[in-house]
């Protein structure tokens, strides 16, 4: 463990195996990158093997440490094959991002029972699988536990028209949102820390090109390594000091993190 520059301690990521569902593009892609060029192994996991694996190779190519893993997330069988294969190469996980999500424009009216539970699948069965799955790796050491989330649906976006036509991507997002913060004392207890990411900001990835957004939205949104500073640093941070937080990664660096007012959150 090392003192950063703002007095938090930190136990960086020079060799910390770092787990990310959903990381063969977008958001995930972008914070892969991020956290194998500070050192750590990074494990590449997505339902669709060959952007994981370009994923890898860009990794490999700027000299850094990735395995591309197949994995859907919402499959109890494929996200157990995960984690038993990272446990026989590595040991251990110091760090899980649980990325991995979608959010199909569904207005209400136009829902099907089996859209629902492909989000519901995806967004929350998902997290809570991985997180399951993680935990006897991590017990030993402790580690990190950081979850994508969304403030869509939320009464600060309702006035967004794309908002407006995602209420059931919302309600996975504010059910994961309760779930991580309502086991984080559980799994603080065991040196675990766990918090809730939001961007808070559109980011513009090839899951939100779908969402087919008016140029006005697109001209607000931002670039995909936008939210990877913040995983970063919630990876390094992992020693309990910031834990049970929702954090959105727009104000990373004033409200949170470095150079903020208050060091650790
Ligand atoms: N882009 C935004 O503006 C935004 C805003 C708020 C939150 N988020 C959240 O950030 C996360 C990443 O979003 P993004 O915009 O990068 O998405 P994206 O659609 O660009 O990428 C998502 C990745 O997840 C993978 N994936 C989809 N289903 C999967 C499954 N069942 N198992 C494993 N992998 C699967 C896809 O193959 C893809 O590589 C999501 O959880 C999303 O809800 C995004």
């Amino acid at each position: 463990m090392s003192e950063q520059g703002n007095g938090t301690s930190t136990q960086g990521l020079a060799g910390a195996v770092v787990v990310l569902t959903g990381a063969g593009r977008g958001i995930g892609r972008d914070a892969a990158l991020a956290l194998a060029s500070n050192g750590a192994a990074v494990h590449v996991s997505d339902a669709d093997i060959d952007a994981a694996n370009a994923v890898v190779g860009e990794i490999s190519d700027a000299g850094g440490m990735a395995h591309a893993e197949y994995c859907d997330v919402s499959s109890e069988s494929s996200v157990s094959e995960l984690f038993e294969s990272i446990g026989r190469l590595e040991g251990h996980i110091d760090v899980l991002v649980n990325n991995a999500g979608i959010y199909p424009l569904l207005p209400f009216a136009e829902t099907t029972v089996a859209d629902y539970d492909r989000v519901m699948d995806i967004n929350v069965r998902g997290v809570f699988l991985c997180t399951m799955a993680a935990l006897p790796l991590m017990r030993e050491h402790g580690g990190g536990i950081i979850v994508m989330s969304s403030g869509a649906g939320t009464l600060a976006s309702i006035a967004q028209p794309t908002a407006r036509s995602l209420p059931l991507y919302g309600a996975s997002k504010a059910a994961v949102d309760r779930w991580a913060l309502g086991v984080s004392r559980e799994l603080s207890a065991m040196g675990i820390a766990c918090n809730v990411l939001y961007p808070g900001a559109f980011v513009r990835t090839r899951g939100l090109a779908a969402l087919g957004l008016s140029d006005a939205d697109m001209a607000a949104t931002v670039a995909p390594d936008f939210v990877a500073p913040a995983i970063v640093y919630l990876a390094a941070h992992r020693s309990g000091e910031i834990s049970g937080q929702l954090l959105k990664a727009s104000e990373f660096g004033t409200v949170w993190g470095p150079g903020s007012a208050a060091p650790a959150v």
